[in-house]
């Protein structure tokens, strides 16, 4: 008889090899491999796999009739738009964030929003106690929503109870990580389990029409912990971010079979739980003080909206070696090439200062037209110069030091205009009578960066050391 090959699996990016290691080969993670307990004598296995031939399956053409999709609306409507209009039917979402985030809270108010509504909502939770899950339901106002509620672990008894009665129109399943099916030995939470679950609660899904939202944890990285391969499997994948600090959420579409992706919704946590902001430009540049150095408002677009916010930068004469990076709401890469930037096309030289730069609000801003104010808080902190308060900044910068257009200038300026502000700063490129007649605002058009060294400096009340020579001056 053939020896049984053992099958191992890296928890953290699933690869799979035959052997043990200490280190994963794919991913350089440490102990995170561990023995696959595969699925127990075949049940579980799809159950057209025992049919060793197949059968031949209808192929029809593109043009169609369909029932049109009636997407299930929460009426929460920050809710509604991250999921591109409403929940699909039949449809899977996972749903990741850092503990603590409101994962359970958002999803309760959804679920009870719906069921109130007249659907049929299931709840499973394998992570508190029927008690913790009422208290929450009672501290949020919730608890005469019809929500059918259940603590439960096992998916064979999540999946027979659901069979009994008509299938809901949502299903939550909080979370995924906690959940075990008993056909596989693996311990729960591993990525066999994890991919198992998944998998059969998505088939399930999609054979009665239910959309089932599966709660993910997320680990120190930003990942949601060992499957990536569910973010494969579902329709959409939605993160819940925010900074613990701040009373602000962002639930953030980063892949959605049904609607944009990078589509934001923004919910502030109160004592009765997580409640819609509207108007996040406002709240986001709320509690501004005008008038010191290293402020830059920074007008973006997170999914289909305008959205602005102060960008702070801190540059301060360092003792260290190594001076200190350190970055919130921005990618650290992209501050080294901007820092890279001032210094050969400028010659801002910013090797022997700190540098901290923030995004206010728990915004994380994914966007390369942030550059330009991040540039410019970085320069108005060095130089002492106040950025005029009444002017929003956008536009990417290329690696030679010139300004790159960016998209949906029209928006970004007329939402600044909505707010109050009076000026923009942003490349020249986007300075046409088209941008210009659209909005309100004096537009002053940058060529370079070296340009925004001079605007910012005309505003310094000292003047700005360069340290070397910049190239873009040497030829
Ligand atoms: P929770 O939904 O349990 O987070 P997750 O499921 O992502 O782990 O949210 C827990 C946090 O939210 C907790 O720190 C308390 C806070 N919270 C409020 O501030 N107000 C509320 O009304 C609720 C229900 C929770
Ligand atoms: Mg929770």
């Amino acid at each position: 008889m053939a020896k049984q090959s053992k099958q191992f699996t890296c928890q953290s990016c699933s690869a799979q090899s035959t052997q043990w290691a200490g280190r994963c080969d794919a991913c350089g993670e440490w102990n995170t491999i561990v023995e696959d307990a595969g699925v127990k004598s075949g049940i579980g296995a799809h159950p057209a796999a025992k049919a060793l031939r197949g059968r031949a399956v209808n192929l029809v053409g593109l043009d169609g009739e369909d029932a049109p999709i009636t997407r299930l609306k929460s009426k929460i409507g920050e809710f509604d738009r991250v999921t591109g209009g409403g929940l699909v039917p039949g449809s899977a979402v996972l749903v990741g964030g850092d503990p603590g985030i409101g994962k359970s809270t958002l999803l309760l108010q959804a679920a009870a929003a719906l069921a109130r509504l007249g659907e049929r909502v299931v709840y499973i939770s394998g992570e508190e106690a029927i008690a913790q899950v009422r208290l929450r339901a009672e501290r949020l106002g919730l608890k005469d929503a019809p929500v059918e509620l259940a603590v439960e672990t096992n998916l064979a008894d999540i999946l027979a109870t659901l069979e009994q009665g008509k299938p809901p129109a949502l299903l939550v399943v909080d979370s995924i990580q906690t959940t075990w099916s008993p056909q596989l030995d693996a311990a729960p939470g591993t990525v066999s389990q994890v991919r198992a679950c998944a998998q059969q609660l998505i088939r399930y899904a999609k054979s009665n029409n239910t959309a089932v939202f599966l709660i993910g944890h997320v680990t120190k990285d930003g990942q949601i912990a060992g499957p990536r391969v569910v973010e494969h499997m579902v329709d959409t994948v939605l993160y819940f971010e925010g900074e613990r600090g701040h009373q602000f959420r962002i639930l953030r579409a980063v892949k959605n079979r049904f609607g944009p992706t990078d589509e934001i919704g923004v919910f502030e946590m109160g004592d009765k739980g997580l409640s819609e902001v509207a108007n996040p430009s406002s709240l986001f540049l709320s509690g501004r003080e005008s008038g010191t150095p290293g402020a830059a408002v920074f007008a973006g677009i997170e999914g289909t909206r305008p959205v602005l916010v102060e960008i702070q930068a801190l540059v301060a004469t360092s003792n260290l070696g190594t001076p200190r990076r350190a970055v919130v709401g921005w990618d650290q890469s992209r501050l080294a090439m901007v820092l890279a930037v001032l210094d050969a096309h400028c010659g801002l030289s910013l090797s022997n200062h700190d540098v901290y730069l923030n995004v206010a609000g728990g915004l994380k801003i994914k966007e390369p037209a942030a550059d330009l104010a991040v540039a410019a808080a970085l320069i108005s902190s060095l130089s002492g110069a106040v950025l005029d308060p009444q002017s929003v900044i956008f536009g990417e910068i290329s690696l030679s030091g010139a300004l790159r257009p960016v998209a949906q200038a029209d928006s970004r300026l007329k939402e600044a205009a909505k707010l109050g502000f009076k000026a923009a700063l942003l490349p020249s490129s986007l300075t046409d009578k088209r941008t210009a007649k659209s909005a309100n605002l004096s537009l002053s058009g940058l060529e370079s960066v070296a340009a925004l060294v001079a605007h910012v400096a005309a505003l310094a009340p000292k003047k700005l050391e360069t340290v070397s020579e910049p190239v873009s001056q040497a030829g």
